[in-house]
């Protein structure tokens, strides 16, 4: 995914651009590129490869001025060419830098090249600088003209332009790809993450869907998708949503669940289309890879082959792609028949996990189609050596036992499946407009599930003193079962297995009795009535039950069950929202058993050993 930094300033920015830049660049990037407004005019410098490239050049070729902007690019159309990185001029007047993905560049192209511009690039992104600096014959004002362009884009952009005839200011456009402002005394600084700015500013002003913004040095207006001026909160932090600082909370752990609707977000931003999902967003060459998919198999270890599982129900059920998923330890070490056309899709939190890179590192030999990364990390091996990529943005996981990168890429996998299925047309109608819009619900459901939080501390106790926990679900919640139990033994250290429900039966059920609790997760869904005859096996041998059951679910507390009622969700997304009293489950049990949360015993955060 792309950065943006922007400044206007009394003082020479290009340091600051290029230190918000390197705070970006844990979201991966291929290439990066500033621009400033010096004595000269307009001038850049454009690597390709890491920041410090970029910085190396500038401090060959020193560039001083007092507003510019500056960019990390993660290539979408193009490769990751010094052409191709950002910032895109026109002429040597004006310079944009771009996040996201400009869907009618083809037919705006056209039209440009028709009135005499000439492209550089073979950026979607080219098409914006023409377009605004065409519209500057007309419409001298830059703020005017930018309003004037994004009337024209279809697509999802957050936008940062610069023009030699206003250099007293820089001006943004957010749709699709997140932006904010930070305001400092006599300066202000724009980003596509406050991460970026944590250097010169704690205060800031986060623009909402459809804003324009004019950055001055010491005025900022904003305006709405409506075109009227507007004031946008200025909110103060002193820590960032991401430092590596738990905030108000007891453990990172804790602080990651409670991050989790606002990186779902993230992970959303930009890559959800009016009804769609944005093929692109897995990169360049995805539509013609994924057309020619009719199989996938997934390779992960830990709760990232838990994602995968889940992916598995999704990919067969909605998109209708025959799917096999394994964990990479065994899939590396096995003759493996491929099926033709088959995509391998490694899915990992750190993108550094031996057994997962040596899974697609063997796999390049095996006649795949092609390879796509699912992953929390940019600049990985993972990344590096797949041929596509979709970042799950999740941020920096510090807690050990992972929460919020395991959600992010259940929604990096079903936005897979979504893309799949419109490429090759196995979608049945209205489902992919019908999942956009329940993903773009998605953040806030979450946040009500993280309401729960005190019931389920206090559900918590029953745990405290037990040695084994059944964990049960069915269907696409089987996984999040696995998930479940897997996070209660490694930050509790009480011994949990994972069960699909109906095998209880074929010999799990021997073990039930007073002291193993059973822990179910139960939506509302076709599977309930059979959920709930396996629930009355466990109580008839005097087995505990919690219950996290959809509160349309007509379940309630009884003698040894204990019901806590969930909100209500579209069935394919009840995975996403189901893990997060998992995760608060085995939370406070830990809490209860005063174990080392975040770094609990035996255990690391990246396994890069076999
Ligand atoms: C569990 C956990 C591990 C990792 C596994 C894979 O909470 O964090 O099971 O999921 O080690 O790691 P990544 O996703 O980095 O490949």
């Amino acid at each position: 995914m792309c950065g943006i930094v922007g400044a206007v300033a009394e003082r020479n920015i290009t340091a600051i651009l290029i230190e918000g830049l390197k705070r970006l660049e844990y979201r991966g990037y291929d290439s990066a590129g500033l621009a400033v407004l010096s004595e000269q005019g307009l001038e850049r410098r454009r690597r390709i490869g890491k920041v410090s490239e970029l910085q190396a050049a500038v401090a060959a070729d020193p560039l001083l001025g007092k507003l510019g902007i500056a960019h990390t690019r993660w290539a979408t159309h193009g490769a990751p060419t010094e052409e191709n990185a950002h910032p895109h001029f026109s002429g040597h007047d004006v310079a944009v830098v771009h996040n996201g993905i400009i869907e009618n560049h083809e037919e705006l192209r056209d039209e440009l090249k028709g009135l005499g511009y000439a492209f550089a690039s073979q950026t979607d992104t080219e098409v914006i600088v023409h377009l605004i600096h065409h519209l500057l014959k007309t419409t001298p004002d830059l703020t005017a003209a930018l309003k004037a362009a994004v009337k024209r884009l279809h697509g999802a952009y957050g936008l940062a332009v610069i023009s030699t005839s206003q250099p007293d200011r820089l001006v943004a456009a957010r749709s699709g790809s997140p932006l904010v402002i930070g305001l400092g005394l006599g300066e202000n600084f724009l980003a596509s993450d406050q991460l970026a700015l944590r250097q010169v500013t704690d205060r800031f002003m986060y623009l909402e869907e459809g804003d324009i913004a004019e950055i001055r040095r010491d005025q900022v207006l904003v305006w709405d998708q409506a075109g009227e001026p507007v004031q946008r909160e200025t909110v103060q932090h002193s820590e960032g949503a991401e430092a590596a600082d738990k905030g108000v909370y007891r453990h990172f752990m804790l602080k990651e669940i409670h991050e989790q609707p606002a990186v779902v977000q993230r992970t959303l931003e930009g890559r959800l289309g009016k009804d769609h999902v944005m093929v692109q967003a897995f990169g360049p060459q995805a539509a013609e890879l994924f057309a020619k998919v009719r199989n996938v198999q997934i390779v992960a270890c830990g709760t990232s082959y838990h994602a995968g599982m889940v992916a598995r129900y999704w990919l067969e059920s909605l998109a209708g792609i025959p799917c096999q998923v394994e964990v990479a330890s065994e899939f590396r070490y096995r003759k493996v028949a491929v099926q033709p056309d088959t995509l391998l899709v490694s899915i990992s939190q750190s993108g550094e996990t031996a057994d997962t890179l040596a899974a697609l590192r063997n796999a390049k030999e095996l006649g795949f189609l092609g390879s796509l990364a699912i992953c929390n990390v940019g600049i990985s091996s993972l990344v590096r050596e797949s041929d596509l990529t979709l970042l799950t943005l999740a941020g920096p996981e510090i807690g050990v036992a992972s929460t919020k990168a395991f959600t992010t890429q259940l929604v990096s996998l079903m936005l897979l499946t979504l893309a799949l299925g419109q490429v090759r047309g196995s979608l049945a109608a209205g489902v992919e407009a019908e999942l956009v819009e329940e993903l773009r619900r998605l953040p806030a459901r979450l946040g009500e599930a993280l309401a729960m939080d005190h019931v389920v501390e206090k559900t918590a106790e029953l745990f405290a003193d037990k040695h084994h926990t059944l964990f049960l679900g069915r269907g696409a919640q089987y996984p999040v079962a696995m998930e479940g139990a897997l996070k209660l033994k490694e930050i509790s250290y009480i011994h949990a297995e994972a069960y699909p429900a109906g095998e209880l039966k074929h010999g799990p059920l021997a073990l039930v009795d007073g002291d193993m609790p059973v822990v179910t997760v139960a939506p509302n869904n076709e599977l309930l009535e059979k959920l709930k005859s396996n629930l009355q096996e466990v109580r008839a041998r005097g087995g505990q039950l919690v219950v996290f059951a959809d509160e349309q679910a007509g379940m309630s507390n009884g003698e040894g069950t204990h019901v806590i009622k969930v909100p209500h969700i579209a069935d394919a997304l009840a995975p996403i929202l189901y893990t997060i009293p998992l995760q608060l489950l085995s939370y406070y049990v830990a809490v209860l058993k005063g174990t080392d949360v975040d770094q609990p015993r035996n255990l690391a955060k990246s396994v890069t050993v076999e």
